[in-house]
């Protein structure tokens, strides 16, 4: 790579959350960003506030579940802004429930959508990668793959989130590809506030009675993710690979 090119981020699940201030970090780090949500209308937000600030992204539509989809993905996104040598697998969903009330249907979207995204997207940016001799891939996890009840689909997606950045680092290592995990805590978005209305909580009483067991005593905001994303995703953190790192505002148990 020239030092004038620019390296190609892609997120997933960015027109919102975590993933849309994960996008907007990685712009402002230089970046050209591709902002991957199921609608890609959806992205629109995401792209104006990058391009407002003078950065470079455009807006895919992609259900990261869906192979053909992906792969169509990636292939427009290394044509229309280059190769993708950074990837974010965010997307995500929820589907909570205890296990004896859970259906199939349930566990299987949210397999889908965490494990099988993250394979596909990570197969299909991969091949770039190993061209360009660097890659770096995020994969979310969460504080929910230590166990959470209500969560076994959930958690065993973001437990499996781990070992498969584990085995990406191994993989992946001696073509100058790193892959670390970020483990959220409580973060501030459209996924915590469904959960609030799961258990029948005004959304700020739920955070306020989170905040009370994390030991900073206050509840997380996307960008304190977007940061430990931008540190792993960033050309100095070659060394670093294939670690777990909770963003929770303390140690988990
Ligand atoms: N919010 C938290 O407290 C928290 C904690 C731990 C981990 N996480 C993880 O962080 C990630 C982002 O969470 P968030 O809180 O911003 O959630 P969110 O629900 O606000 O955003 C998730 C985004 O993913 C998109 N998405 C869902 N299925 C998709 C698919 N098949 N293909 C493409 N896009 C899809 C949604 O449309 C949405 O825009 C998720 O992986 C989540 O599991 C969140």
């Amino acid at each position: 790579m020239s030092t004038t090119e620019q390296r190609v981020a892609v997120v997933t699940g960015a027109a919102r959350g975590i993933g849309a201030a994960t996008a907007v970090r990685l712009a402002a780090e230089g970046r050209a960003v591709a902002v991957i949500d199921l609608d890609e209308a959806a992205c629109k937000d995401t792209v104006a506030q990058i391009t407002a600030a003078g950065g470079k992204a455009i807006a895919v539509g992609c259900d990261v579940a869906d192979e053909a989809q992906v792969e169509a993905a990636v292939t427009r996104i290394a044509a229309e802004l280059g190769a993708p040598t950074i990837l974010v697998n965010n997307a995500g969903v929820l589907r909570d429930n205890l296990l004896f009330k859970m259906s199939a249907t349930d566990w299987d979207t949210v397999m889908n959508v965490h494990l099988r995204g993250a394979f596909l997207m990570s197969r299909a940016c991969q091949a770039h990668m190993v061209d360009a001799g660097f890659g770096r891939i995020v994969n979310l996890s969460s504080s929910s793959a230590l166990g959470n009840r209500g969560q076994v689909n959930y958690a065993a997606a973001k437990a499996g989130m781990q070992g498969f950045t584990k085995t990406l680092a191994k993989e992946l290592g001696k073509f100058g590809i790193t892959a670390n995990s970020v483990a959220p805590g409580f973060i501030v978005t459209e996924m915590t506030k469904s959960t609030a209305e799961r258990v029948g909580m005004g959304f700020e009483d739920f955070q306020a009675a989170a905040a009370t067991q994390i030991p900073v005593q206050r509840v997380g905001r996307p960008e304190d993710i977007a940061n430990a994303i931008a540190f792993f995703t960033g050309d100095a953190a070659g060394f670093v690979s294939g670690q777990v790192m909770y963003v929770a505002g303390g140690p988990l148990n």
